[in-house]
């Protein structure tokens, strides 16, 4: 195969290297096209682009393949538990039982959250959206931290991550917290990582707190399969902040604003209100199957099609499976999940969405689990960014130890050519 790549235009022929990936993908270089032929690539969306070259995460949308550092989502999603798969994302290698108990151990020590952290969260409305809430939580962070990472010291870049992964899940449970007019606590050391997490979210004030094994571990699983998704719009994002060499809590502030849009993280929460949308206009499926494919009409399938899957999404498929183990077990009935049944089963069969390959995603099915699971629909993405943290960490660990150079992409300029300027009382 050729290892060179040749534009022609207007007669003079231009070649570039061709990069091949561990998987055969292929990536025509081109680095030196604009200093050679003055021109650039426009492709909106950055469809075609890539931006990196990557080890950590592994994704073929046709096959619907899907892969942490090598290993199947299906297996990790099966066999390991969340800490593990972090450890995995951010180092490269999964743990030996000394490693993970140390990586615990660490990330414990720093589950301390700043008092005067509670005094900015006050400073918000109860009205506030949890997103919101968390992205500027994050940033506050950055005052209560304020070294800067050396990011050649491997003891500084560890100690930041292990900080931002200790005291991530406080603000979560206290964003929920917040929102509940719960007050304001801490995590218990004896607990695994998921289990905390959900006592400091679900902890009530002198009551005894206890939950079902079955939920931790539905909510394990649904972490694992949001923990990193190569070059999406927020690790794109945390990338982008962090190649101007903003620190890691800002990148990962960043993250969080652009994981909370409805076309990313935020579809979990539009999937469960359009569900609710359909069953209070009367549960007519077909009325909204229309609405979908009507280009008049703005209303899309909250939940359907992806970026790069076009096939299926494999973890839908896994979530699938422990959306219905997780009713099942608890003995719910949903109403609203009939509705999605009925959605789902309606579109794999209608030609719109079968030449389209738009099938359910990942976020069709997780906010039917988070709801079972008593998570309020507004924290949704909340937890798709506590899922998705170790992704952007390794991303933006990645891009830092490679050296990579600030993000700043080109355009072509379509505006008003020079114009002769008029004071305003001209014009
Ligand atoms: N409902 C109806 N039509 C759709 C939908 C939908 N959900 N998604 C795509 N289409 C149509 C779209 O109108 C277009 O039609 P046409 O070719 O006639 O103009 C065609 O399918 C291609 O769509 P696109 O918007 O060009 O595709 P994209 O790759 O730019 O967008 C997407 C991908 C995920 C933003 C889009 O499918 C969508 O908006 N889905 C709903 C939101 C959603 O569920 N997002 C969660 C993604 S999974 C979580 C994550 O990883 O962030």
């Amino acid at each position: 195969m050729s290892d060179k790549a040749i534009l022609e235009y207007q007669g003079k022929k231009y070649e570039f290297p061709v990069t091949e990936g561990t998987e055969g993908e292929l990536g025509i270089n081109i680095k030196t096209l604009r200093s050679e032929a003055g021109m650039i690539t426009l492709d909106r969306g950055y469809k075609n682009t890539g931006s990196c070259e990557s080890a950590i995460t592994f994704l073929d949308g046709e096959k619907g393949i899907l892969r942490y550092r090598g290993y199947a989502i299906e297996d990790l999603a099966e066999k390991a538990d969340f800490l593990e798969v972090a450890y995995l994302l951010i180092f490269g290698e999964l743990p030996n039982k000394e490693q993970l108990d140390k990586f615990s151990a660490d990330i414990r020590d720093e589950s301390e959250v700043d008092e005067e952290m509670k005094k900015i969260l006050d400073g918000f409305p109860k009205s506030a959206h949890p997103m919101g809430v968390l992205s500027s939580l994050t940033s506050a962070l950055i005052a209560f931290n304020p070294s800067s990472v050396n990011v050649d010291s491997e003891e500084e870049m560890y100690k930041a991550i292990v900080k931002i992964l200790g005291k991530f899940p406080v603000l979560v449970a206290w964003t929920l917290r917040k929102k509940n007019s719960l007050p304001l606590n801490y995590g218990d050391d004896s607990l695994g990582y998921v289990e905390n997490l959900h006592k400091m979210m679900f902890e009530k004030p002198g009551k005894k707190y206890n939950v079902d094994q079955s939920v931790i571990d539905a909510l394990d699983k649904l972490l694992i399969l949001h923990a990193d998704h190569e070059q999406n719009c927020s690790a794109s994002t945390v990338r982008m902040v962090g190649s101007s060499h903003a620190g890691l809590f800002a990148s990962i502030s960043a993250g969080i604003s652009a994981l909370w849009g409805p076309l990313h993280g935020g579809a979990n929460q539009a999937v469960i209100e359009m569900l609710e949308g359909i069953k209070q206009d009367g549960g007519d499926t077909h009325k909204f199957m229309q609405k979908a494919k009507d280009k008049e009409d703005p209303f899309r399938l909250m939940g359907f099609g992806h970026r790069v899957y076009k096939n299926f999404d494999p973890r839908a498929k896994i979530i699938k499976k422990s959306a219905d183990e997780v009713l099942g077990g608890l003995g719910i009935e949903d109403p609203v999940l009939d509705i999605a049944k009925g959605l789902e089963k309606e579109a794999l069969e209608d030609d719109y969405f079968v030449q389209r390959k738009l099938y359910p995603n990942v976020d069709f099915y997780s906010g039917i689990i988070y709801r079972a699971l008593g998570i309020p629909v507004e924290m949704f993405t909340v937890m798709f960014a506590l899922g998705r943290l170790p992704g952007w960490i390794a991303q933006w660990r990645e891009m830092r130890l490679k050296k990579e150079p600030i993000g700043r992409p080109r355009q072509i300029y379509v505006g008003a050519n020079l114009r002769d300027f008029k004071v305003v009382g001209e014009r």
